[in-house]
Parts: structure tokens; C-alpha cells; sequence
């Protein structure tokens, strides 16, 4: 198949990317490489090629012309909740108005079907975990809005223009490549940390969980949804909850470095806990998970070390 990724020079994406190169397809990567994002030149394999476009922007009509895609796979976002709460205009703009320019340009290039990068952000803070499709959605920040509201305009398009589509709502992804800088993944951050031999902070008692999913398990997902799920989203999760101490402690053994900790203040619409069923996912795309948290973070540690400046 002929796949657009949007976002495919980010963290996510460029795994993607790969992992399609590597089941025979054609990639083509479109990313306006967002200063605040986690997009690189570097994280893009040789074999696709590469659009330095905005989503935003009328040229990608010419780009999915060019390039005749069979399904676009969008993962661009403003990824940020805190820049989402910070400028809600620059996060809808992106994330609402740039997702219509794909969906638009996807029907008048006949494209098949849209797979989609939603999130377990969706659900805010649900009354009972772990969380499956049944699960309201109550988004507690304007990323989470946004997310939701892709879904929404994908079902439109699916239901007026036969636009078929997957959402696969992804619980705390972590893997190489996530930036170690930002406020993407405790997991990432905590790794740079450690081998620089600095403190960590961790916000609230450390108690709180999360479902942390190996992005290389979230790539296979994204394989699977080419064929698979028609209509549907899913919730893409190991169903397993771990505390940031457990991180941590984990990071200690790995690492075989250990650096003080510092317990700081609860962040502002951080949820207390997350989990995902991914019971679904198992039985409509034939997908299960393959990596252990402890064997992911094994990679992601070698995958740093062997950037670290000598
Ligand atoms: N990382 C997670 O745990 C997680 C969880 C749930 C959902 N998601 C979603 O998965 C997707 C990928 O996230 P990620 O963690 O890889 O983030 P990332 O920042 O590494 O990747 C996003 C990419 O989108 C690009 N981008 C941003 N704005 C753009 C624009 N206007 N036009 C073109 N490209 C643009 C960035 O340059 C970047 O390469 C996002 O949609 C994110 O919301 C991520």
C-alpha cells in the first residue's frame, strides 16, 4: 500500500514508518518538524520519502496528489497537554483544523481510510478502571477535547464521503526516540536524567499509575489497523498499571545508576490513575502486546546510552 504519515518524523510516527517499510509499503512522511514537537530529520528512515509540509497548509492538496496514497495514517498534533491549556486556538488549530485539511484532501484524493493516533486522555478521569470502548468520555484538557472531537469528524466523514477510518486511543507510549526533554513520558525523562547522573522530581507521592505501552507494540497496532477495524477505536494499552516510583525503582536495576528523588507538588490535571482493557484491539485486530515494560525500557535505556556524548 501507499501510506501518507502524517507526523511521521516524530517519536510515534517514525516507528510507524518502519514498521510499514518493513511490511513492504510505500511511506511518505509529512511533518512540518514543529519546534515544540518531537519531530526530527534524523528519525526518518532513508527508504521514505520526505514532505516538509504543514497540515494546516492548501499545498498538501498537491502532496496527496503527488503521492496518490491508498490510507493516511495521522499522527501530527500539537501533542502537548500543558501548550494545549496554555493556547487552546494553537492546539484546535492544529489538531481540529489541520485533522479537516487531511480528511478533505483524503476524499478528493480517494484515498481508503484514515488511521488515526486518538488517546486515553479521552477519557479524563473515569469512574472505574481500567477503561475499554464502553468507557464515557469526559476529556479534562483541550488536547483531550480535540482528540475526541477527531473522532467525531471521522465518523462524519466516514458516514458522508465513505472515508473509512481506525482510532486507536494509545495509553503513556514510551520507546527510543521519545524526546527526553519535554514533557512527553516520565519514562524518557526519567532515562535522561539517570544517565546524566542528575535528581529527578517526581510529581505528587509517586503513586499515581500509568498503562505504559512499548512504542514498538503501538507500531504493530497501526500495522494491524491497515486491514483491520474498520469504524472502530480502540484502546491501545497493556492493562497493566505501574506507579512512577515503580519507574524508578525499575530505572535503578536498568540504568544501574541511582539519583535522589524529590517529591514534589501534584501538576494540574494530571489523572491519578490510568489502565486500559485492550480486550478489542486482541480480538477485532488481532493485536496483542509483545514487550514487556521492563524489556522496553532495557531498549529505550540502550537507545539513549548510545547517543550519550562521550
Ligand atoms: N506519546 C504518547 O504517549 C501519545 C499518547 C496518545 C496519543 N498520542 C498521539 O500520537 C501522535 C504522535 O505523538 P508523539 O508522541 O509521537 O509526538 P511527536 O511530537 O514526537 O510527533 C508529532 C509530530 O507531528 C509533527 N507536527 C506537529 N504539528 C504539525 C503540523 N501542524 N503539521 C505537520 N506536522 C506537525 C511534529 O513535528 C512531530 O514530528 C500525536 O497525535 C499524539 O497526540 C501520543
Amino acid at each position: 500500500m501507499r501510506v501518507i504519515i502524517t507526523g511521521g518524523a516524530g517519536f510515534i510516527g517514525s516507528h510507524i514508518a518502519d514498521t510499514y517499510l518493513a511490511a513492504g509499503h510505500d511511506v511518505c512522511v509529512v511533518d512540518s518538524l514543529w519546534a515544540h514537537g518531537g519531530g526530527r530529520r534524523d528519525n526518518i528512515a532513508q527508504r521514505a520519502s520526505f514532505l516538509h509540509v504543514d497540515i494546516r497548509d492548501a499545498s498538501l492538496e498537491r502532496v496527496f496528489r503527488d503521492f496518490n496514497p491508498d490510507v493516511v495514517s495521522h499522527h501530527a498534533a500539537q501533542h502537548s497537554v500543558a501548550i494545549s491549556t496554555r493556547d487552546p486556538q494553537l492546539d484546535a488549530q492544529v489538531n481540529v483544523m489541520g485533522l479537516i485539511n487531511v480528511l478533505d484532501n483524503c476524499v478528493k484524493a480517494n484515498v481508503k481510510k484514515v488511521v488515526f493516533a486518538s488517546s486515553g486522555a479521552t477519557f479524563g478521569e473515569p469512574e472505574k478502571l481500567p477503561v475499554n470502548e464502553e468507557t464515557p468520555q469526559h476529556p479534562a484538557s483541550p488536547y483531550a477535547i480535540t482528540k475526541m472531537v477527531a473522532e467525531h469528524y471521522l465518523r462524519f466523514y466516514k458516514a458522508q464521503h465513505g472515508l473509512d477510518f481506525t482510532a486507536l486511543r494509545y495509553g503513556n507510549v514510551f520507546g527510543p526516540r521519545q524526546d527526553p526533554n519535554g514533557e512527553a513520558g516520565v519514562i524518557s525523562i526519567f532515562i535522561g536524567r539517570f544517565l546524566a547522573k542528575q535528581g529527578i522530581t517526581i510529581h505528587s507521592d509517586g503513586e499515581q499509575t500509568r498503562d505504559y505501552v512499548y512504542v514498538g507494540d503501538v507500531a504493530s497496532a497501526n500495522l494491524a489497523a491497515l486491514t483491520r477495524g474498520s469504524g472502530s477505536c480502540y484502546c491501545i494499552g497493556t492493562g497493566r498499571r505501574t506507579s512512577v516510583n515503580e519507574i524508578y525503582r525499575a530505572l535503578v536495576e536498568v540504568t544501574g545508576n541511582d539519583v535522589p528523588v524529590t517529591y514534589g507538588e501534584k501538576r494540574a490535571g494530571d489523572v491519578r490513575d490510568a489502565q486500559f482493557d485492550s480486550t478489542l484491539a486482541q480480538r477485532e485486530l488481532e493485536w496483542s502486546v509483545e514487550t514487556p515494560l521492563v524489556e522496553g525500557m532495557r531498549k529505550t535505556v540502550d537507545y539513549f546510552r548510545a547517543r550519550m556524548p562521550a
